[in-house]
């Protein structure tokens, strides 16, 4: 088994907060992370391929393929934008690192026809990165 990996950046602003908790409550949670008007994240994505490669073209999938499709699946709807509002796939979630990487996941894993899925790892800070494998 091959794993490949493509990494991109995207910068997006958020806020954590859950509604149904009060405003004193959302603040002992996620501190800062809950200022009423956000803050924003330079993010690093991680896609991770597993498969075998074709005999073909030596490839698990096409590094290019999957670029582009990170891009047009990903990256164009996520890139500048305020997660909590702007993005139709995250609405009415709590946009978490831990949320994002299982959103994300669920629209990539169905559209990789090039060997399968595995990872996706999402760095929030420099420190901080969160990994999803899918549900098992
Ligand atoms: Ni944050």
């Amino acid at each position: 088994m091959v794993y490949v990996t493509r990494r991109a950046t995207f910068s997006a602003s958020h806020r954590l907060y859950n509604p149904d908790l009060s405003d004193e409550e959302n603040f002992r949670l996620f501190d800062k992370c809950a200022n009423e008007h956000g803050h924003g994240h330079n993010y690093v994505l991680e896609v991770t391929v597993k498969g075998t490669p074709r005999t073909e073209t030596g490839y698990v999938i096409d590094l290019k393929h999957l670029k582009e499709l990170i891009k047009r699946e990903i990256l164009d709807r996520v890139d500048h934008k305020h997660l909590n509002h702007d993005v139709e796939f995250l609405r009415g979630m709590n946009p978490t690192a831990e949320n994002i990487v299982r959103a994300f996941w669920k629209i990539l894993a169905p559209k990789i026809t090039e060997g399968t899925l595995h990872a996706i790892r999402l760095h929030e800070t420099e420190n901080n990165v969160v990994e999803y494998r899918g549900e098992k």
